[in-house]
């Protein structure tokens, strides 16, 4: 069941330290059309980072969201194990900004890196701010997601 934190002193050091890394990278979004800032923070079984931002473009549709930015970071690095995403988004800093949610294709895209590492991927989703945070799994953001073989 997801539960939010309203207080960074209760997450785990670790998991803090991935918010953080997340919300540094977020500063670098390419947001002109929406001014949406969105950064995205995976830990894979080595132990390393990778991050990622949004990245728009004139024909909207186009734009890349920062969660497969991080994930695709991680992939060419040949680093794919993925355990863990931190997503932290917003338009500013307003602590009373709700938590950021990865969009449908993003949850898709989540859920083949939890088939390449082979289990549930954490999910914390938390405004710029890193003061309300919801805590997840990709099992629970994708139920019955759609896949073509075991990994
Ligand atoms: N965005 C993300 O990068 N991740 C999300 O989870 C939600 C939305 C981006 C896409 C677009 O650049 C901006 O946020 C506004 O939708």
């Amino acid at each position: 069941m997801s539960t939010i934190i309203t207080s960074r002193d209760d997450l785990p050091k670790d998991i803090l330290e991935l918010l953080i890394e997340a919300k540094k990278v977020s500063v670098n979004a390419y947001n002109r059309y929406s001014n949406f800032f969105v950064g995205a923070a995976v830990k894979t079984t080595s132990g390393k980072i990778y991050t990622g931002t949004n990245l728009e473009n004139a024909s909207y549709g186009l734009s890349i969201c920062a969660e497969p930015a991080a994930i695709m970071n991680a992939n060419s690095n040949g680093d794919n194990n993925i355990e863990i995403i931190a997503i932290v988004g917003g338009f500013n800093e307003d602590p009373k900004q709700e938590p950021v949610t990865p969009c449908g294709r993003c949850r898709q895209v989540i859920y083949e890196a939890s088939q390449i590492v082979g289990k549930d991927i954490k999910v914390y989703c938390s405004n710029l701010n890193l003061s309300k945070i919801r805590v997840t799994t990709i099992e629970e953001l994708l139920p019955f997601a759609f896949h073509l073989k075991e990994v």
